[in-house]
Formats: structure tokens, C-alpha cells, sequence
């Protein structure tokens, strides 16, 4: 079955399908499992608050996704690869077309951003946890962008 829409329900789907996919991967599985162990239902419904948020079709995300991938152990670069391809492959799966192309749209700026801001962005700021103007929860996308230092001027 494919949705058209981008709906809690279909958000729903989505989710659980995709991280029943990350959990049997063996690149991706171990890293969650250690970090989440037997929260899976609490991580579950966050992502599902998230993606709503973030495809502003609800407001119930408040988190800061950057400290909380700060915190993962074993998390680097090119896991993001690993991480998308299960993405857009699920997607592809559940979604007509254009709704899947906003959600793998997103996912692909999203962990784009997050990898600046873990990575390779000197000085990196936490997100703000939510923003209140725009409905989208701020990811690492929104953060301010550091200072340049004086020295790193010259
Ligand atoms: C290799 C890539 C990634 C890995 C291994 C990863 C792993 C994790 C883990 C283990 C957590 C739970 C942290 C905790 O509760 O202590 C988490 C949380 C989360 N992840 Fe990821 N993640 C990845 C990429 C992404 C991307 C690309 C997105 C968004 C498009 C994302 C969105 C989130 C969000 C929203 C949370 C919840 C943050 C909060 O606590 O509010 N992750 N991730």
C-alpha cells in the first residue's frame, strides 16, 4: 500500500517500519541498541513527534537532536549513508511520489546539517529545542552559525 499524504498515521508506518530496518542492520543496529536498550517505544514516539513537527503537520516535538547525537557512542560520518538509504528505501516503499520526495527532501538536509554540526563545524552551537515561529522543530539546520573566531580572521 502507498500513502499520498504525509499524515500522523502515515508518519506512524514510516517510523516503525524504518527502524524495525535500522535495528536488523549490522552496521546501524548495534549503535542503536546500545543507546536506546529497551526504550524503543519512548525513541519511537519521539521520532514520530519529530517527523510531524518537521514536516509541520503537528507541534509536539521539544528535544535538542544535536546534544542527543552528541551523546551517541560510536556515531561518525559515514553512518549517514547507511542511515538515508534505509530512509529513502522505506520510503519508497510506503509513499506515492511527492510525498515521498518532501520526506526524503528533508531527511537528506536534516542529517546533512547534523553532520556539520557534529563534524565539521568549528565552534558548533546546540540547537534551540524547538523553534516557535516556523512549526518545524529547529534541527542543526537552524542553528545560529558560529562565530568566527578573530584569530581564524587573519
Ligand atoms: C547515522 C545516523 C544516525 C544515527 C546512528 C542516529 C542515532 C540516534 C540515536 C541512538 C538516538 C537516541 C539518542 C538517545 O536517546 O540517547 C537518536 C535520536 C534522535 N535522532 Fe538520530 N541518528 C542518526 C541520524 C539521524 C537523522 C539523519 C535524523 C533526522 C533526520 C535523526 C533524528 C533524531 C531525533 C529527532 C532524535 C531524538 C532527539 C531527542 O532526544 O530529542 N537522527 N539518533
Amino acid at each position: 500500500m502507498q500513502f499520498d499524504h504525509v499524515t500522523d498515521e502515515s508518519i506512524g508506518v514510516l517510523i516503525r517500519s524504518f527502524y524495525a530496518k535500522v535495528r536488523r542492520d549490522a552496521q546501524l543496529g548495534p549503535i542503536f541498541e546500545g543507546a536506546i536498550g529497551n526504550n524503543w517505544d519512548n525513541h519511537i514516539s519521539k521520532m514520530c513527534d519529530f517527523w510531524g513537527a518537521a514536516m509541520r503537520i503537528s507541534r509536539h516535538y521539544s528535544g535538542d537532536m544535536l546534544t542527543a547525537h552528541r551523546r551517541v557512542k560510536g556515531l561518525q560520518p559515514a553512518l549517514f549513508g547507511r542511515w538515508l538509504e534505509l530512509f529513502e528505501q522505506t520510503v519508497a516503499e510506503l509513499f506515492a511520489a511527492e510525498a515521498g520526495a518532501a520526506l526524503c527532501d528533508r531527511a537528506r538536509k536534516t542529517a546533512h546539517n547534523l553532520q556539520l554540526a557534529l563534524f565539521y563545524r568549528r565552534d558548533s552551537r546546540p540547537a534551540v529545542a524547538v523553534s516557535s515561529g516556523s512549526g518545524r522543530p529547529a534541527d542543526a539546520a537552524d542553528a545560529p552559525a558560529a562565530p568566527t573566531r578573530p584569530e581564524a580572521r587573519a
